[in-house]
């Protein structure tokens, strides 16, 4: 099993003023966590970190300096997410058939969080599995007036968190076509439905949370000293 880390965000909403993967949380970056909680599985053989073109050196001397053992490349990323997940699959080692990918703004996923959902991926019979929360909050349609339009029934909705592990065969063909097709997904679980396989949702972690504003970072915080 290889990770695709994308790291090459900006962190435009956190105003990060520069790559997001490289902010501290408790005193290490959201990469050396994220990084770290991919390594401590052992289905894992290889990282593969996606990083910004411009801080590509800034993120290998992290990685060396955490001594991780299982990190294979570190790769430039592209202008999208999409496309930072589509430089780190080429840069795979070839062997490994199963994929996990990981964002560097999840630093809190549990050890062992991989090793369980592939156990689940090769038992389902499925090309994916990813992780997707319920929807705590009440959601609503609106228009381009804001105009209420009506309730969407949360019960049928997920949130989706990764990491999201796919069969690679499957993953590497979802990208072909997005490439193909001009398609720009928010996460890999819809490439790899449009290219007509079947994905399944498992329960996800409520820990888990995306550091996307500096809100996020300090629930993290918080979450982390209760962990210790
Ligand atoms: N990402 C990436 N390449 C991009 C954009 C995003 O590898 N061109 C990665 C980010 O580094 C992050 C993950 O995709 O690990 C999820 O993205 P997001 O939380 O949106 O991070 P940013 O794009 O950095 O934040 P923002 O959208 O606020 O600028
Ligand atoms: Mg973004």
């Amino acid at each position: 099993m290889g990770v695709v880390v994308p790291a090459a965000g900006v962190g435009r909403r956190l105003g990060a003023g520069g790559a997001k993967a490289l902010v501290n949380l408790a005193g290490r970056p959201l990469l050396a966590h994220a990084v770290a909680a991919m390594e401590a599985n052992r289905c894992v053989a290889a990282v593969v970190v996606a990083g910004h073109p411009d801080a590509l050196e800034a993120i290998a001397r992290l990685l060396a300096s955490e001594g991780f053992a299982k990190v294979t490349a570190v790769v430039g990323g592209g202008p999208t997410r999409q496309a930072s997940v589509a430089a780190g699959l080429r840069a795979l080692p070839p062997e490994l058939a199963y994929v996990a990918v990981h964002d560097a703004a999840r630093p809190l996923v549990g050890p062992g969080a991989v090793d369980r959902m592939l156990e689940l991926l090769l038992r389902a019979g499925v090309a994916g599995v990813v992780p997707g929360m319920p929807v705590a909050d009440t959601i609503r349609r609106v228009d381009a007036a804001q105009r209420s339009t009506g309730i969407v029934d949360r019960e049928q909705l997920r949130a989706m968190q990764t990491p999201q592990l796919f069969a690679r065969q499957a993953l590497e063909e979802a990208h072909r076509l997005a490439l193909r097709d001009g398609v720009e997904g928010t996460d890999e679980a819809a490439l790899v439905e449009l290219a007509g396989h079947p994905v399944q949702v498992v329960p996800g972690d409520p820990e888990n949370l995306k550091v996307t504003t500096p809100l996020d970072l300090d629930v993290a915080e918080a979450i982390l000293a209760r962990r210790r």
